[in-house]
Protein backbone atom coordinates (compact mmCIF):
# COMPACT_ATOMS: atom_id res chain seq x y z
CA UNK A 1 0.00 0.00 0.00
CA UNK A 2 1.06 3.88 -0.47
CA UNK A 3 3.04 5.12 2.27
CA UNK A 4 1.88 8.51 4.22
CA UNK A 5 4.21 10.61 2.16
CA UNK A 6 2.40 10.08 -1.39
CA UNK A 7 -0.45 11.65 0.19
CA UNK A 8 -1.28 15.04 -0.91
CA UNK A 9 -3.70 17.72 0.77
CA UNK A 10 -3.34 20.70 -1.40
CA UNK A 11 -4.17 24.05 -0.17
CA UNK A 12 -3.05 27.05 -2.26
CA UNK A 13 -3.52 30.75 -1.80
CA UNK A 14 -8.08 31.77 -1.63
CA UNK A 15 -9.35 34.13 -4.16
CA UNK A 16 -9.18 36.69 -1.59
CA UNK A 17 -5.47 36.44 -0.77
CA UNK A 18 -4.56 37.06 -4.22
CA UNK A 19 -3.44 39.95 -5.78
CA UNK A 20 -6.53 41.29 -8.43
CA UNK A 21 -6.31 40.05 -12.06
CA UNK A 22 -5.31 43.51 -13.08
CA UNK A 23 -2.78 43.36 -11.08
CA UNK A 24 -1.20 40.10 -12.19
CA UNK A 25 -2.15 39.80 -15.79
CA UNK A 26 0.70 42.32 -16.46
CA UNK A 27 2.84 39.98 -15.84
CA UNK A 28 2.53 37.92 -19.27
CA UNK A 29 2.71 40.95 -21.95
CA UNK A 30 0.00 40.56 -24.40
CA UNK A 31 0.88 40.90 -28.17
CA UNK A 32 -2.33 40.63 -29.78
CA UNK A 33 -2.85 38.13 -32.50
CA UNK A 34 -2.81 40.47 -35.90
CA UNK A 35 -5.30 37.76 -37.39
CA UNK A 36 -7.84 36.99 -35.04
CA UNK A 37 -11.14 34.70 -35.78
CA UNK A 38 -13.13 36.83 -37.67
CA UNK A 39 -17.22 37.85 -36.03
CA UNK A 40 -18.81 34.48 -38.53
CA UNK A 41 -15.93 32.24 -37.12
CA UNK A 42 -16.14 33.06 -33.78
CA UNK A 43 -20.07 33.35 -33.42
CA UNK A 44 -20.07 29.76 -35.47
CA UNK A 45 -17.54 28.22 -32.63
CA UNK A 46 -19.91 30.04 -30.13
CA UNK A 47 -23.18 28.75 -31.44
CA UNK A 48 -22.31 25.38 -31.14
CA UNK A 49 -20.08 24.88 -27.96
CA UNK A 50 -18.70 21.10 -27.45
CA UNK A 51 -15.76 19.89 -25.11
CA UNK A 52 -12.18 21.07 -26.68
CA UNK A 53 -12.52 21.64 -30.21
CA UNK A 54 -12.41 25.09 -31.02
CA UNK A 55 -9.55 27.31 -29.23
CA UNK A 56 -9.08 31.37 -28.45
CA UNK A 57 -6.86 33.59 -30.74
CA UNK A 58 -4.35 34.04 -28.10
CA UNK A 59 -1.84 31.46 -25.62
CA UNK A 60 0.20 32.35 -22.73
CA UNK A 61 3.99 30.76 -22.76
CA UNK A 62 7.40 30.78 -20.50
CA UNK A 63 10.60 29.31 -20.91
CA UNK A 64 12.53 27.31 -17.93
CA UNK A 65 16.35 26.82 -18.27
CA UNK A 66 18.58 26.09 -14.84
CA UNK A 67 20.63 29.71 -15.77
CA UNK A 68 17.35 31.83 -16.25
CA UNK A 69 15.01 29.92 -14.33
CA UNK A 70 11.23 31.08 -15.51
CA UNK A 71 11.56 33.83 -18.30
CA UNK A 72 10.35 35.20 -21.64
CA UNK A 73 6.67 35.61 -20.16
CA UNK A 74 4.03 36.30 -22.58
CA UNK A 75 0.85 36.40 -24.12
CA UNK A 76 0.59 35.89 -27.78
CA UNK A 77 -1.12 34.57 -31.31
CA UNK A 78 -2.45 30.81 -30.71
CA UNK A 79 -0.42 29.10 -32.97
CA UNK A 80 1.33 25.84 -33.58
CA UNK A 81 4.51 25.69 -31.48
CA UNK A 82 7.90 24.68 -33.12
CA UNK A 83 9.69 21.43 -31.00
CA UNK A 84 12.60 20.08 -31.90
CA UNK A 85 11.90 16.05 -32.36
CA UNK A 86 14.52 15.03 -29.63
CA UNK A 87 12.10 17.20 -27.52
CA UNK A 88 12.21 15.13 -24.62
CA UNK A 89 8.24 15.08 -23.77
CA UNK A 90 8.02 13.10 -27.34
CA UNK A 91 9.97 10.37 -25.69
CA UNK A 92 10.02 10.04 -22.10
CA UNK A 93 6.65 11.80 -20.92
CA UNK A 94 7.83 14.81 -18.88
CA UNK A 95 4.71 16.27 -18.49
CA UNK A 96 1.74 17.98 -16.03
CA UNK A 97 -1.21 19.71 -17.06
CA UNK A 98 -4.33 21.52 -15.22
CA UNK A 99 -7.68 22.22 -15.71
CA UNK A 100 -10.09 25.08 -14.55
CA UNK A 101 -13.04 27.16 -16.57
CA UNK A 102 -13.77 30.73 -16.27
CA UNK A 103 -17.41 31.12 -15.78
CA UNK A 104 -19.72 34.33 -17.54
CA UNK A 105 -21.70 36.04 -14.29
CA UNK A 106 -24.63 37.73 -15.06
CA UNK A 107 -23.40 41.27 -14.60
CA UNK A 108 -20.89 40.60 -18.01
CA UNK A 109 -17.77 39.68 -15.24
CA UNK A 110 -15.78 36.83 -15.53
CA UNK A 111 -14.46 34.57 -12.68
CA UNK A 112 -12.66 31.43 -12.06
CA UNK A 113 -13.16 28.83 -9.15
CA UNK A 114 -9.94 28.14 -6.35
CA UNK A 115 -7.00 28.69 -8.60
CA UNK A 116 -4.81 28.69 -5.92
CA UNK A 117 -5.78 25.19 -5.27
CA UNK A 118 -4.91 24.36 -8.90
CA UNK A 119 -1.89 26.42 -8.84
CA UNK A 120 -0.25 24.25 -5.78
CA UNK A 121 -1.59 20.99 -7.40
CA UNK A 122 0.28 21.97 -10.58
CA UNK A 123 3.21 22.48 -8.15
CA UNK A 124 2.83 18.96 -6.85
CA UNK A 125 2.30 17.21 -9.97
CA UNK A 126 5.58 19.70 -11.01
CA UNK A 127 7.45 17.52 -8.22
CA UNK A 128 6.45 14.04 -9.08
CA UNK A 129 7.98 14.27 -12.12
CA UNK A 130 10.71 16.23 -11.46
CA UNK A 131 9.94 19.71 -13.12
CA UNK A 132 10.84 23.32 -12.00
CA UNK A 133 8.10 24.56 -9.41
CA UNK A 134 5.82 27.36 -11.81
CA UNK A 135 5.08 30.67 -8.54
CA UNK A 136 1.41 30.05 -7.62
CA UNK A 137 0.94 33.57 -8.45
CA UNK A 138 2.27 33.71 -11.63
CA UNK A 139 0.26 30.60 -12.47
CA UNK A 140 -2.92 33.19 -11.41
CA UNK A 141 -1.57 35.78 -13.91
CA UNK A 142 -1.40 33.40 -16.45
CA UNK A 143 -4.85 32.93 -16.54
CA UNK A 144 -6.12 36.65 -16.16
CA UNK A 145 -3.57 37.24 -19.06
CA UNK A 146 -5.27 34.54 -21.31
CA UNK A 147 -9.22 35.53 -20.09
CA UNK A 148 -8.42 39.64 -20.25
CA UNK A 149 -6.94 39.44 -23.76
CA UNK A 150 -9.52 36.77 -24.75
CA UNK A 151 -12.54 37.75 -23.38
CA UNK A 152 -15.13 37.45 -25.92
CA UNK A 153 -14.33 33.71 -26.47
CA UNK A 154 -15.92 33.52 -22.37
CA UNK A 155 -19.65 31.73 -23.29
CA UNK A 156 -22.84 33.57 -21.41
CA UNK A 157 -24.88 30.40 -22.09
CA UNK A 158 -25.85 28.18 -19.16
CA UNK A 159 -24.02 25.28 -18.76
CA UNK A 160 -21.06 26.77 -21.05
CA UNK A 161 -17.56 28.01 -19.73
CA UNK A 162 -14.21 28.76 -21.21
CA UNK A 163 -12.00 25.85 -20.48
CA UNK A 164 -8.69 27.21 -19.71
CA UNK A 165 -5.83 24.09 -19.86
CA UNK A 166 -2.08 25.27 -18.43
CA UNK A 167 0.65 22.59 -19.00
CA UNK A 168 4.70 22.29 -18.60
CA UNK A 169 6.51 20.15 -21.14
CA UNK A 170 10.31 19.32 -21.33
CA UNK A 171 11.25 20.81 -24.73
CA UNK A 172 15.05 20.09 -24.18
CA UNK A 173 16.14 18.06 -27.20
CA UNK A 174 18.23 15.42 -25.37
CA UNK A 175 17.50 11.50 -25.70
CA UNK A 176 19.33 10.50 -22.12
CA UNK A 177 16.65 9.90 -19.54
CA UNK A 178 16.87 12.52 -16.62
CA UNK A 179 14.69 15.72 -15.84
CA UNK A 180 14.85 18.21 -18.50
CA UNK A 181 16.74 21.42 -18.82
CA UNK A 182 14.72 23.51 -20.79
CA UNK A 183 11.03 23.54 -20.21
CA UNK A 184 7.81 25.32 -21.47
CA UNK A 185 4.76 26.28 -19.80
CA UNK A 186 1.47 27.43 -21.72
CA UNK A 187 -2.03 27.88 -21.24
CA UNK A 188 -4.60 27.87 -23.86
CA UNK A 189 -8.65 27.91 -23.98
CA UNK A 190 -11.09 26.66 -25.56
CA UNK A 191 -15.04 27.43 -25.09
CA UNK A 192 -16.71 24.31 -24.30
CA UNK A 193 -20.52 23.14 -23.50
CA UNK A 194 -20.80 19.92 -21.35
CA UNK A 195 -18.32 17.61 -21.22
CA UNK A 196 -20.86 14.76 -21.85
CA UNK A 197 -23.05 16.12 -24.93
CA UNK A 198 -26.47 14.76 -22.52
CA UNK A 199 -25.32 17.43 -19.97
CA UNK A 200 -26.58 16.21 -16.09
CA UNK A 201 -28.10 12.92 -16.90
CA UNK A 202 -26.55 9.70 -15.54
CA UNK A 203 -23.48 7.81 -16.98
CA UNK A 204 -22.89 4.22 -16.95
CA UNK A 205 -19.95 2.41 -15.95
CA UNK A 206 -17.48 -0.56 -17.09
CA UNK A 207 -15.68 -1.03 -13.84
CA UNK A 208 -11.86 -2.36 -15.28
CA UNK A 209 -10.69 -5.65 -13.41
CA UNK A 210 -7.62 -6.20 -15.82
CA UNK A 211 -6.54 -2.60 -16.02
CA UNK A 212 -4.83 -0.45 -13.78
CA UNK A 213 -4.42 3.75 -14.28
CA UNK A 214 -1.41 3.53 -11.74
CA UNK A 215 0.19 1.88 -9.11
CA UNK A 216 1.78 2.30 -5.50
CA UNK A 217 4.52 4.99 -5.45
CA UNK A 218 3.60 5.28 -9.21
CA UNK A 219 2.23 9.28 -10.74
CA UNK A 220 -1.35 8.57 -9.68
CA UNK A 221 -1.62 11.73 -7.40
CA UNK A 222 0.03 13.85 -10.28
CA UNK A 223 -2.16 15.13 -13.07
CA UNK A 224 0.39 13.92 -15.96
CA UNK A 225 -0.45 12.73 -19.32
CA UNK A 226 0.48 9.47 -19.06
CA UNK A 227 -1.98 8.55 -16.67
CA UNK A 228 -4.42 9.36 -19.00
CA UNK A 229 -2.57 7.85 -21.45
CA UNK A 230 -3.37 4.31 -19.28
CA UNK A 231 -6.77 5.21 -19.20
CA UNK A 232 -7.51 4.76 -23.16
CA UNK A 233 -7.46 1.26 -24.12
CA UNK A 234 -9.87 0.28 -21.06
CA UNK A 235 -11.71 3.50 -21.81
CA UNK A 236 -12.44 2.37 -25.88
CA UNK A 237 -13.16 -1.24 -24.87
CA UNK A 238 -15.69 -0.16 -22.24
CA UNK A 239 -16.99 2.24 -25.16
CA UNK A 240 -17.12 -1.22 -27.66
CA UNK A 241 -18.82 -2.78 -24.39
CA UNK A 242 -21.59 0.07 -24.84
CA UNK A 243 -20.28 1.68 -21.77
CA UNK A 244 -19.51 5.47 -20.85
CA UNK A 245 -16.82 5.54 -18.44
CA UNK A 246 -14.35 3.27 -16.85
CA UNK A 247 -13.60 2.83 -13.29
CA UNK A 248 -10.62 1.99 -12.29
CA UNK A 249 -9.62 -0.23 -9.32
CA UNK A 250 -6.22 -0.18 -7.20
CA UNK A 251 -3.77 -1.95 -8.45
CA UNK A 252 -2.37 -3.17 -5.25
CA UNK A 253 -5.36 -5.48 -4.49
CA UNK A 254 -7.88 -4.76 -6.95
CA UNK A 255 -10.64 -4.98 -4.52
CA UNK A 256 -11.12 -0.88 -4.42
CA UNK A 257 -12.35 1.52 -6.18
CA UNK A 258 -10.06 4.57 -7.18
CA UNK A 259 -11.31 6.72 -9.52
CA UNK A 260 -12.61 7.14 -13.57
CA UNK A 261 -9.27 8.10 -14.48
CA UNK A 262 -10.64 12.13 -15.13
CA UNK A 263 -13.15 12.41 -12.62
CA UNK A 264 -13.43 11.16 -9.13
CA UNK A 265 -16.10 8.78 -7.41
CA UNK A 266 -18.52 9.64 -4.54
CA UNK A 267 -21.16 7.14 -2.93
CA UNK A 268 -24.25 8.35 -1.24
CA UNK A 269 -26.21 6.00 1.56
CA UNK A 270 -29.40 5.88 2.00
CA UNK A 271 -29.06 7.39 5.54
CA UNK A 272 -27.37 10.52 3.62
CA UNK A 273 -23.42 9.91 4.62
CA UNK A 274 -21.54 10.21 1.52
CA UNK A 275 -18.51 8.38 1.17
CA UNK A 276 -15.41 9.04 -1.25
CA UNK A 277 -12.25 7.06 -2.03
CA UNK A 278 -9.51 8.29 0.21
CA UNK A 279 -6.39 10.19 -1.21
CA UNK A 280 -3.66 7.45 -0.83
CA UNK A 281 -1.19 8.91 -2.67
CA UNK A 282 -3.00 6.39 -6.42
CA UNK A 283 -5.60 9.01 -6.78
CA UNK A 284 -5.91 12.70 -8.24
CA UNK A 285 -6.63 15.15 -5.86
CA UNK A 286 -9.79 16.39 -7.67
CA UNK A 287 -10.56 20.67 -7.06
CA UNK A 288 -14.31 19.60 -7.46
CA UNK A 289 -13.94 16.93 -4.86
CA UNK A 290 -11.93 19.27 -2.44
CA UNK A 291 -15.16 21.35 -2.96
CA UNK A 292 -18.40 18.94 -2.50
CA UNK A 293 -16.30 17.92 0.93
CA UNK A 294 -16.68 20.87 1.96
CA UNK A 295 -19.95 21.55 0.58
CA UNK A 296 -21.10 18.17 2.55
CA UNK A 297 -19.70 19.14 6.05
CA UNK A 298 -21.09 22.68 5.55
CA UNK A 299 -24.77 21.23 5.22
CA UNK A 300 -23.66 18.87 8.47
CA UNK A 301 -24.11 15.73 6.21
CA UNK A 302 -21.59 12.85 7.44
CA UNK A 303 -18.85 12.67 5.08
CA UNK A 304 -16.07 9.56 5.27
CA UNK A 305 -12.74 9.35 2.75
CA UNK A 306 -12.10 6.22 3.19
CA UNK A 307 -11.45 2.55 1.51
CA UNK A 308 -14.79 1.68 -0.61
CA UNK A 309 -14.65 -2.40 -1.66
CA UNK A 310 -16.22 -3.18 -4.68
CA UNK A 311 -17.79 -6.32 -3.93
CA UNK A 312 -19.09 -4.69 -0.55
CA UNK A 313 -20.82 -1.79 -2.74
CA UNK A 314 -22.63 -3.92 -5.07
CA UNK A 315 -24.42 -5.75 -2.16
CA UNK A 316 -25.02 -2.48 -0.85
CA UNK A 317 -26.28 -0.80 -4.40
CA UNK A 318 -28.56 -4.02 -4.56
CA UNK A 319 -30.15 -3.91 -0.69
CA UNK A 320 -30.91 -0.08 -1.53
CA UNK A 321 -28.56 0.56 1.36
CA UNK A 322 -26.30 2.69 -1.69
CA UNK A 323 -28.66 5.28 -2.92
CA UNK A 324 -26.62 7.61 -5.13
CA UNK A 325 -22.93 7.03 -6.83
CA UNK A 326 -21.80 9.96 -8.89
CA UNK A 327 -18.55 11.22 -10.96
CA UNK A 328 -17.03 14.59 -10.03
CA UNK A 329 -14.36 16.87 -12.36
CA UNK A 330 -14.02 20.28 -13.44
CA UNK A 331 -14.42 19.47 -17.21
CA UNK A 332 -17.45 17.06 -16.19
CA UNK A 333 -18.65 19.47 -12.95
CA UNK A 334 -21.09 16.48 -11.29
CA UNK A 335 -22.44 13.31 -12.76
CA UNK A 336 -24.52 10.73 -11.71
CA UNK A 337 -23.61 7.16 -12.02
CA UNK A 338 -26.28 5.39 -12.96
CA UNK A 339 -25.03 1.59 -14.03
CA UNK A 340 -21.93 -0.15 -12.55
CA UNK A 341 -21.01 -3.15 -14.44
CA UNK A 342 -17.94 -5.20 -14.86
CA UNK A 343 -17.12 -9.08 -15.07
CA UNK A 344 -19.89 -11.05 -13.59
CA UNK A 345 -22.23 -7.77 -12.08
CA UNK A 346 -24.20 -5.35 -13.36
CA UNK A 347 -26.19 -3.48 -11.26
CA UNK A 348 -28.33 -0.03 -11.73
CA UNK A 349 -27.88 2.52 -8.62
CA UNK A 350 -31.12 3.56 -7.41
CA UNK A 351 -33.86 3.68 -9.89
CA UNK A 352 -30.85 5.12 -12.51
CA UNK A 353 -32.24 8.57 -12.47
CA UNK A 354 -29.80 11.51 -10.56
CA UNK A 355 -31.00 11.63 -7.27
CA UNK A 356 -31.41 14.49 -4.78
CA UNK A 357 -28.06 14.76 -2.79
CA UNK A 358 -26.46 14.25 -6.23
CA UNK A 359 -28.75 17.19 -7.77
CA UNK A 360 -28.54 18.79 -4.98
CA UNK A 361 -24.95 19.17 -5.04
CA UNK A 362 -24.83 19.66 -8.65
CA UNK A 363 -27.19 22.77 -8.17
CA UNK A 364 -25.16 24.26 -5.17
CA UNK A 365 -21.46 23.88 -6.90
CA UNK A 366 -22.88 25.54 -10.07
CA UNK A 367 -24.87 28.30 -8.66
CA UNK A 368 -21.64 29.28 -6.93
CA UNK A 369 -19.61 29.04 -9.93
CA UNK A 370 -21.85 31.51 -11.93
CA UNK A 371 -22.76 33.51 -9.20
CA UNK A 372 -26.22 32.64 -8.68
CA UNK A 373 -25.45 32.55 -4.44
CA UNK A 374 -23.24 33.58 -2.34
CA UNK A 375 -20.01 32.43 -2.24
CA UNK A 376 -18.71 31.95 1.51
CA UNK A 377 -15.09 29.96 1.04
CA UNK A 378 -14.04 32.82 -1.29
CA UNK A 379 -13.50 30.33 -4.03
CA UNK A 380 -14.52 32.73 -6.77
CA UNK A 381 -11.88 34.91 -8.04
CA UNK A 382 -13.04 37.77 -10.57
CA UNK A 383 -10.63 37.55 -13.75
CA UNK A 384 -12.48 40.46 -16.25
C1 LIG B 1 -10.81 18.18 -15.91
O1 LIG B 1 -11.85 17.83 -15.35
O2 LIG B 1 -10.47 19.35 -16.06
C2 LIG B 1 -9.93 17.16 -16.43
O3 LIG B 1 -8.77 17.36 -16.42
C3 LIG B 1 -10.54 15.92 -16.94
C4 LIG B 1 -10.27 15.64 -18.39
C5 LIG B 1 -10.89 16.59 -19.36
C6 LIG B 1 -8.83 15.39 -18.66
Amino acid sequence: MSTPSEVTTLTGPSAAELPGAQELAPRFPLTRNPAPAGDPQHDAVMGSLTFGVAFTDHMVRATWTPEQGWHGHRTEAFAPITLSPAAAVLHYGQEIFEGLKAYRHADGSVWTFRPGFNAARFNASARRLAMPLLPEEDFVASLAALVRADERWVPGVEGSSLYLRPFMIATEPFLGVRSAHELEYLLIASPVGPYFVNGFQPVSIWVAQDYHRVGPGGMGAAKTGGNYAASLLPQQEAYDKGFEQVCFLDAATNTHLEELGGMNVFVVDADGTVRTPALTGTILEGGTRAAILQLLRDSGRTVREETIELAALLDQIRSGQVAETFACGTAAVITPMGRLAGEGFDVTVGDGRPGPITTELYETLTDIQYGRRPDPHDWMYRLV
